[in-house]
């Protein structure tokens, strides 16, 4: 019989070949990969190196730092991102969360025309800017969209697996279409943007297991703009605000989408690159 393998010879190894793949936080993605083919946590596993690997185990774990090696996202594998340091769930119909659309997040916190917004997030996805704000703000309420149902089934999954499913609603539609007027004080969206012009998305994590729909939009990537800022208006109730992503260049075409709508300025904030993010609008007071 083969010698068992200890979890630490393991992650050294793995850390190793993680490291040579270029791939960044080498040791801290070994723990969650074993964490993930043992049921141990990154934690345990840092605290007892001398845990045996049962044979199972260690082929279930060498699998998975060939697939992390191959390129898989580490959200991809374990099938989990963590977001705004909350767990989310992923499937093949959800963009993994990214790290820049917490900046929507905290725009959307820091401009919330109340402590109790009806929230609305346009193309929720996992639910992930929803739920975040849902959950730092107790006693908000709020409704995600997307045309994906199986982007919807796995975002309801967040909200009960959050103890959120009380305060946020799903449902299916063509971003704020079957709404009715006044639907939400808060609107929050990162709708795709990436311009199909230059070919697929740059980063083969991101055109390799993304959805297509999570995405492109049209030649310049403006096409979803296009049709969610001129319903801004109808849509927000007096007072609203509305956050949305946008990528990076597209913040002139995004303002002048807004202003052309009828919706006021506010400001544009910076993700963690310096990059123009978040660009936050508010319902333009009535006459
Ligand atoms: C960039 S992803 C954002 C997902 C999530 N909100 C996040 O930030 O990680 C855009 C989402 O918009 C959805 N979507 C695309 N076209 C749509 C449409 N016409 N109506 C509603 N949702 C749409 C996609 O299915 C996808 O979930």
């Amino acid at each position: 019989m083969p010698e068992l393998m200890l979890a630490g010879d393991w992650l050294g190894k793995a850390a190793a070949a993680l490291h040579s793949a270029d791939v960044p936080r080498a040791m801290a993605e070994a723990r969650a990969l074993l964490a993930s083919a043992t049921g141990e946590t990154p934690s345990f596993l840092f605290a007892h190196p001398e845990r045996t690997l049962a044979p199972t185990e260690q082929v279930q774990a060498d699998a998975i730092l060939m697939q992390r090696i191959s390129g898989a996202p580490l959200g991809r594998i374990l099938g989990v991102k963590e977001f705004w340091s909350l767990p989310f769930l992923l499937s093949d119909e959800t963009l993994e969360p990214r790290p820049d659309t917490e900046t929507i997040v905290q725009a959307a916190l820091d401009h919330a025309p109340s402590a109790q917004p009806s929230v609305l997030d346009l193309g929720t996805g996992t639910g992930c800017i929803l739920l975040a704000v849902l959950h730092d703000l107790p006693a908000a309420t709020g409704v995600g969209v997307d045309c994906s149902v199986g982007a919807l089934k796995t975002a309801r999954a967040n909200a009960e697996a959050l103890s959120l499913q009380d305060r946020a609603a799903f449902m299916a539609g063509d971003w704020g279409r079957a709404l009715k007027p006044g639907a939400a004080d808060l609107i929050v969206s990162n709708p795709p943007y990436v311009a199909t012009k230059h070919g697929p998305a740059p980063d083969f994590a991101t055109a390799a297991y993304d959805p297509e729909l999570a995405l492109y939009a049209g030649a310049d990537g403006l096409n979803a703009y296009r049709t969610i800022l001129p319903d801004l208006p109808r849509l927000l109730a007096p007072g609203g605000v509305a956050v949305l992503e946008i990528g990076i260049h597209q913040m002139p075409q995004v303002r002048a989408l807004g202003e052309q709508a009828g919706l006021e300025w506010v400001e544009a904030r910076p993700d963690l690159a310096g990059i123009p993010r978040a660009v936050i609008f508010h319902q333009r007071p009535q006459k």
